[in-house]
């Protein structure tokens, strides 16, 4: 598909759809803000969405469906055992991602508990480009670790790399030099690496990663949960997919995987997740724990109906007008961003625009959770929630320790088809400000820190009293303006 091009030269991002069902959001005063942030621990999971203006919290389970895929979910064939509705959502995985062997599960990380009970013991070590928060906690629960090999690059805030998702192949043949390919039971390679800014990898890079689990005959696990995207960027930027369709690189990287398991939430718009392969050891191996976690195994713990609207969300991922919407937005939103000097992640990414709050908020210390504490602060001056993706997000070590996060970002993301450009202009806005007036965010110490996941339900407070002092100036310059 062609970029659409404006007479005045503007770089607009074009809606390519129309909108034909709207959900009223709230935006409700400063005042009623703060006590929200008070009432949620300063922690954006914790809000209520009565609360919140623009949703940007993440992509997951809220990207906006379609017209077929409601439409689809009409024709659920309600049954616990032998759904048509499966055969339907079989044949989409194999036409899209080109894999006969499906099991479904109710969410990504639902694929991640059974993959690591399956494969993973005490001793072993799962390389991967770099960790998602629940891959990350499954592989450790199940007494394994991980080592995220990445190019230095990647941890450049500021860099024109196309793919910064690459997995590193030196590292990977040290790591399993190492470690011993014995003690190895997959390499993981995450589409468009969450945490980092939805980077992308190249095909190329995949191709690498595949010779080297064939030398060394390991398994390899793609994480497809953005595949769409990751494969969007390949189209854009990796010259020999340039004429290439959606659908065939889609099938180019799954097919170098032995397993690839999805957050429907993510990949097709719906909800759900599965896992699919063609090699029948495998399939076997994991089948047997699909009804004991998850379901009986044509509809592993998801509504029927979101199985209809996954399979028809599958087939959508293909339609580049579709997939490239929310990639143009973001880079809408980054490219504003960067040209007011407010440091961001770049080139952009996919999921969303990444705040760099380790700059934005330099004089907040890492033990203060300088991600954490600007995702509080743009809540409060906006009402938009974002999301923490830096050490709040991190699991401490098997001694209790903090570990610091490599990033500290704040993450906004763009689902598809939801947000509008004037809404995305009021983001930049707000963040325009509170970038000028960022001396006046404080940091944050943690009240209640739940042992798994702390980030999800964890509870903070500020350290001193930052937010009534923000708010302060937010009035004085805003006056009575919500
Ligand atoms: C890359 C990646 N993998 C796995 C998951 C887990 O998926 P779910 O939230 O459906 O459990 C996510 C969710 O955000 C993700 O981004």
């Amino acid at each position: 598909m062609q970029d659409i091009k404006f007479y005045s030269g503007e770089n607009i991002p074009l809606e390519l759809h129309k909108v034909r069902i709207v959900q009223k959001l709230n935006l409700v005063p400063i005042e009623r803000r703060l006590e929200a942030l008070y009432e949620g621990g300063f922690n954006t999971f914790r809000l209520s969405t009565m609360d919140v203006f623009l949703d940007m919290l993440t992509d997951s389970g809220t990207n906006a469906m379609s017209d077929n895929q409601l439409a689809a979910m009409m024709q659920a064939d309600d049954a616990y055992a032998g759904s048509q509705s499966f055969v339907r959502l079989q044949k989409a995985v194999e036409d899209v991602l080109g894999k006969k062997l499906l099991l479904p599960v109710h969410q990504g990380r639902a694929a991640e508990n059974i993959i690591s009970l399956a494969y993973v013991k005490k001793g072993s070590l799962v390389p991967m480009n770099y960790h998602f928060t629940t891959a990350m906690a499954h592989i450790t629960q199940n007494g394994g670790k991980i080592a995220e090999l990445l190019y230095d690059e990647a941890y450049k805030i500021n860099s024109d790399h196309p793919f910064k998702g690459n997995m590193n192949i030196e590292k990977l043949e040290e790591v399993i030099k190492h470690h011993g390919a014995n003690n190895i039971p997959f390499i993981r390679m995450e589409a468009s690496t969450n945490l980092i800014g939805g980077q992308p990898f190249s095909v190329q890079n995949l191709r690498d990663v595949r010779a080297m689990a064939d030398k060394y005959g390991i398994r390899l696990v793609l994480d497809a949960s953005l595949l769409g995207e990751n494969a969007y960027m390949v189209l854009k930027r990796e010259a020999e997919f340039k004429d290439s369709t959606m659908g065939e690189i889609l099938k180019i990287m799954t097919g170098m995987a032995d397993l690839v398991y999805f957050s429907a939430r993510k990949l097709s718009s719906s909800r759900g997740g599965g896992m699919c392969t063609d090699n029948m050891t495998i399939y076997k191996e994991l089948e047997a724990l699909v009804p004991l976690y998850e379901g009986f195994l044509t509809y592993g713990g998801i509504s029927i109906r979101e199985i209809e609207a996954m399979a028809v969300g599958l087939y959508e991922t293909l339609d580049e007008s579709m997939i490239c919407q929310s990639p143009s937005f973001i880079k809408y939103l980054v490219e504003a961003l960067d040209a007011k000097g407010i440091p961001v992640i770049k080139p952009a990414g996919v999921l969303g625009a990444h705040v760099d709050a380790m700059q934005v908020c330099a004089h907040i210390p890492q033990t203060e959770y300088p991600a954490g504490a600007l995702a509080a602060a743009l809540f409060l001056i906006s009402g938009v929630r974002g999301m923490e993706r830096g050490s709040i997000s991190n699991q401490r070590d098997e001694y209790g320790n903090e570990t610091y996060a490599d990033m500290e970002l704040l993450r906004l993301a763009v689902p598809r088809r939801v947000f509008t450009l004037s809404q995305i202009k009021y983001v930049e806005d707000r963040l325009n400000w509170l970038y000028d007036n960022r001396l006046l965010i404080g940091g944050l110490r943690f009240v209640y820190e739940p042992p798994v996941l702390r980030f999800f339900m964890g509870g903070l407070e500020p350290t001193t009293d930052w937010p009534q002092k923000l708010m302060a100036k937010f009035k004085e310059d805003f006056g009575e303006s919500l």
